[in-house]
């Protein structure tokens, strides 16, 4: 057995990494020279500016959005995104990831228990299974009660906590999740971190999270502090350094 410590999985590896939108002189370049290693074992939290290029970033690490061409290096847990067909890469996405968008994108015809099932199905899971599965994991983000209401009968906390359940209900080995906590008061701030944390114990498996949430910050490993579209700082988080650098001087992300 390889000590985790020395030698931990690598969740994603990010080399050289290019992204724009647009071309001709309405071309944007969002993300430059990207490098970053996301490890198992870890949450990672990546912070930075509005618009700097964290979605971006974390969309291109989960396969929903392509790299410029002939841009760089993706390995997620060391399969090559970039060689993927689009259906390879939707299945291994499917298989591997777990994502909570910005704006949780819940299916609003569907309830809560419907919603959470879906990654499930989509593995060809029966309904009975992933409705099971669905209930089990919306008791755990404290969503127990609301198990038939739709999105929008629920607050903005609880949808929040839906799109987690979601996530989290097929055992992804890499959650990515998009400010997990904006909409949610301290205590179900704490009881998501918990969860997340409880995830990222594991050797195999790593959490992801963009968040400009000062208060969730110490729940964190490792901090990749981002401003322009470039990684500034990666800071391992210890008992001397608290916060990245960057973090400790003002910077509001
Ligand atoms: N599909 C797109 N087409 C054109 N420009 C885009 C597109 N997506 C993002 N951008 C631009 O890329 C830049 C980075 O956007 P991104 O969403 O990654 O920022 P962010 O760091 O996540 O910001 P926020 O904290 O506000 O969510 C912005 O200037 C944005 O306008
Ligand atoms: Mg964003």
């Amino acid at each position: 057995m390889h000590s985790v410590k020395s030698t931990p999985l690598l969740a994603a590896r990010l080399r050289n990494v290019n992204k724009s939108f647009g071309d001709g002189g309405s071309r944007l370049q969002v993300l430059k020279e990207i490098n970053l290693d996301v490890r198992c074992g870890d949450i990672t939290m990546l912070v930075g500016p509005s618009g700097c290029g964290k979605t971006t970033l974390i969309s291109i690490i989960a396969g929903t959005l392509k790299v410029d061409a002939g841009s760089g290096e993706v390995l997620i847990f060391d399969q090559d995104l970039l060689k993927m067909s689009t259906g390879a890469t939707t299945k291994f996405r499917s298989t591997n990831i777990g994502f909570i968008f910005q704006s949780f994108n819940l299916i609003p015809t569907l309830t809560c228990v419907e919603n959470v099932s879906v990654p499930l199905l989509i593995q060809g899971k029966s309904t009975r299974y992933a409705e099971k599965k669905a209930r089990e994991v919306l008791e755990q983000v404290g969503m127990g009660e609301r198990m038939n209401h739709r999105p929008s009968q629920l607050s903005g906390g609880q949808q929040q906590r839906v799109a987690i359940a979601r996530a989290l209900v097929h055992d992804p080995r890499l959650i990515i999740c998009d400010e997990p906590t904006a909409a949610l008061d301290a205590k179900n701030g704490t009881l998501v971190m918990e969860l997340f944390a409880n995830i990222a114990r594991s050797p195999d498996r790593a959490v992801l999270i963009v968040t400009h949430d000062n208060r969730i910050f110490t729940h964190a490993d490792r901090i990749a502090a981002m401003d322009d579209g470039r990684i500034l700082e990666l800071h391992d988080m210890d008992e001397t350094h608290p916060l990245p650098e960057i973090l400790r001087h003002g910077f509001h992300a």
